[in-house]
């Protein structure tokens, strides 16, 4: 069941915390970090808000998929953006993914809370409440379809979802 954890991916609706705690899992063990939402950026050449603002979201899924796709051999920590799960394209590659994937699992509640606190999120300033309870619910089997394990993030410091998840290993 446990795949060489060569490649850590971390999954999760936007906020659940996946750059944070990746960094600190790349901290403590040594080892090399990627951003797929940094890697969109570079490969667009502008911001993801520039990106939406100037294309659309299929522009940005599809180079999400592109880097999705160059990240699955990369040698340490990657954090997806919260929409890797949305296109059956990238579920496939998650899903035949030499990377060990973990589902950082939140509640909404805290979710909205963190987004409304750090803002820059482009779908979040589209979207009224009712919109984003139904991205959360649609996204969530999603999630767990790829996902070789699950954490429970609600109520935990970056540091402790870090050590839960070097634990499973
Ligand atoms: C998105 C989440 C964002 C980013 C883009 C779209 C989404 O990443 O990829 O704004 O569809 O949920 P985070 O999960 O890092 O916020």
């Amino acid at each position: 069941m446990i795949k060489e954890p060569d490649t850590l991916m971390l999954i999760g609706f936007m906020g659940a915390g996946k750059t944070t705690v990746g960094r600190e899992i790349a901290r403590q063990h040594h080892s090399k970090f990627l951003d797929l939402d940094r890697e969109i950026e570079r490969a667009a050449g502008m911001s993801i808000a520039q990106i939406f603002k100037e294309h659309d979201e299929d522009y940005f899924r599809r180079i999400e998929t592109q880097v999705l796709s160059q990240a699955q051999t990369f040698n340490g920590v990657v954090a997806t953006g919260g929409g890797v799960v949305e296109r059956a394209q990238n579920r496939e590659i998650l899903k035949n993914s030499p990377a060990t994937l973990v589902y950082l699992h939140g509640n909404l509640e805290s979710t909205i809370s963190r987004l409304l606190a750090e803002g820059q999120r482009p779908l979040l300033q589209e979207k009224s409440t009712a919109d984003f309870f139904q991205l959360w619910e649609a996204r969530d089997p999603k999630y767990q379809e790829v996902a070789n394990f699950t954490v429970e993030t609600v109520g935990k410091t970056p540091q402790r979802i870090a050590a839960e998840i070097v634990a499973l290993f």
